[in-house]
């Protein structure tokens, strides 16, 4: 085991940004253990303290659609798919559910209408919410979980292409490629497209070139027309999910003038809830005013709503996720054989340093890996150093030497 008191080991300092020149470089690092090594590692946090899980996570592989037929195999249902989101998302609980619902929905539809049954409609999904606070890895996520192939495309470059249409020909290709060049996967996949609301025409810009005339392309293939690739072949897309998002700066002040119960009838008898639900969901109308055109809204019926992350969601995503940027670190430093504890002030210093970037959890990687730097640059160099403790953002690392 792995010796944790620090009474009998010297400590030393990191300096800020330095330490002897080493002779690796950092790649050559990776994987290099030292003879004698132990593997217990022992940290100061506790990641499940942050966080609770809801329960054990049923065997995802047992839940994955079949190849052949897409159908969802029994138990993947909507609460299974939120069970396993939250283990890489932190938060986001309501958009969590609507999203696998309407994954749900969308992949019994398929399997119904594969088994001959009613066409039904699909229902495209629209994310709503600030950047950085998870819309892109929850659908990353999902894709995971369900095997089927996924691409994302940003509707500002669509914009600015004069060839709308052999750029969203390119997606679907890339659609393809990801499903290994099977077509009837790659027919069943999802495609996310950023950047919805920056779809605006501009004064001056011809209909060809506006955020409109990507509108109109991206109708046709999200209500499911066969398409003619550049090789001949068509891509049916019927039954590919189409997921937008977009952060939609200002929705909650247009919301606000909007909403107020509107033609709903109160009456003291109407669930405060329920209205309230009402009231904060999303109206089609309401994103007209980022130049959404009522016929690319209309096939976006699905919204989720993605909240910005506060303090406390922050220090989660820091520590908690299978793949979070501490456990990532933990690994890294465990391979050369010494054992990293972080005091939990330092992911709340972290977390407040990042609400302050305004970029949701995107500048908690920048931070944690500005702090590991001067560690990483001296630990490979140095077999004495058995520990490394983080007590504060604003204190050097202490170097804990092996007795
Ligand atoms: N709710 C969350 N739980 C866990 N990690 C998160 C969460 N939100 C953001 N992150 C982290 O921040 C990174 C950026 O998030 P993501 O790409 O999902 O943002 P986004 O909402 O799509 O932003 P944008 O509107 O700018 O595209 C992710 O890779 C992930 O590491
Ligand atoms: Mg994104």
């Amino acid at each position: 085991m792995r010796r944790t008191n620090s009474d009998s080991i010297t400590q030393a300092a990191v300096p800020a940004y330095g330490g002897r020149r080493c002779g690796l470089r950092p790649a050559a690092w990776r994987g290099v253990r030292r003879p004698g090594d132990c593997s217990t590692i022992a940290v100061a946090i506790n990641p499940s303290t942050y966080g609770q899980q809801r329960g054990a996570v049923q065997d995802a592989a047992s839940l994955l659609p079949t190849r052949e037929t897409a159908v969802l195999k029994t138990g993947m249902t909507p609460s299974a798919i939120v069970r396993h989101l939250d283990q890489y998302v932190i938060g986001q609980d309501e958009a969590k559910k609507v999203l696998a619902v309407a994954v749900y929905a969308h992949y019994r539809r398929v399997a119904a209408q594969s088994a001959g049954d009613v066409a039904l409609a699909k229902s495209n999904v629209l994310l709503v919410g600030p950047s950085g606070t998870g819309k892109t890895l929850t659908c990353e996520t999902l894709s995971g979980l369900l095997g089927v192939p996924f691409v994302t495309a940003d509707a500002t470059s669509l914009a600015q292409s004069k060839f709308v249409n052999e750029e969203i020909e390119a997606i679907l290709l890339r659609l393809i490629d990801k499903a290994g060049g099977d077509l009837s996967l790659a027919q069943r996949g999802i495609v996310f497209i950023d950047e919805i609301d920056k779809l605006r025409a501009r004064e001056g810009e011809t209909r060809a070139l506006s955020g409109e005339s990507v509108q109109h392309a991206l109708l046709k293939i999200m209500e499911g027309a066969p398409v003619r690739l550049g090789d001949g072949r068509y891509l049916d897309t019927t039954h590919i999910l189409f997921i937008c998002g977009g952060a939609f700066v200002g929705l909650d002040k247009i919301m606000a003038r909007t909403h107020g119960f509107g033609f709903i009838a109160t009456s003291a008898g109407d669930d405060e809830r329920i209205l309230e639900r009402l009231n904060r969901r999303v109206k089609p109308t309401d994103l007209f005013e980022f130049g959404l055109i009522p016929e690319f809204t209309g096939r976006l019926p699905v919204i989720a709503g993605f909240q910005d992350l506060t303090k406390e969601m922050l220090v989660r995503i820091l520590a908690v996720p299978k793949n979070s940027i501490y456990r990532q670190y933990v690994e890294i430093l465990r391979a050369e054989g010494v054992e990293l504890a972080v005091a939990p002030r330092v992911f709340e210093q972290i977390a407040e340093l990042a609400i302050e970037y305004k970029t949701g959890a995107r500048s908690l990687r920048g931070i944690f890996e500005e702090l590991m730097t001067p560690i990483l640059y001296v630990v490979p160099d140095d077999p004495g150093i058995a520990r490394v403790e983080l007590v504060s953002l604003f204190e050097e690392a202490r170097l804990i030497r092996k007795a």
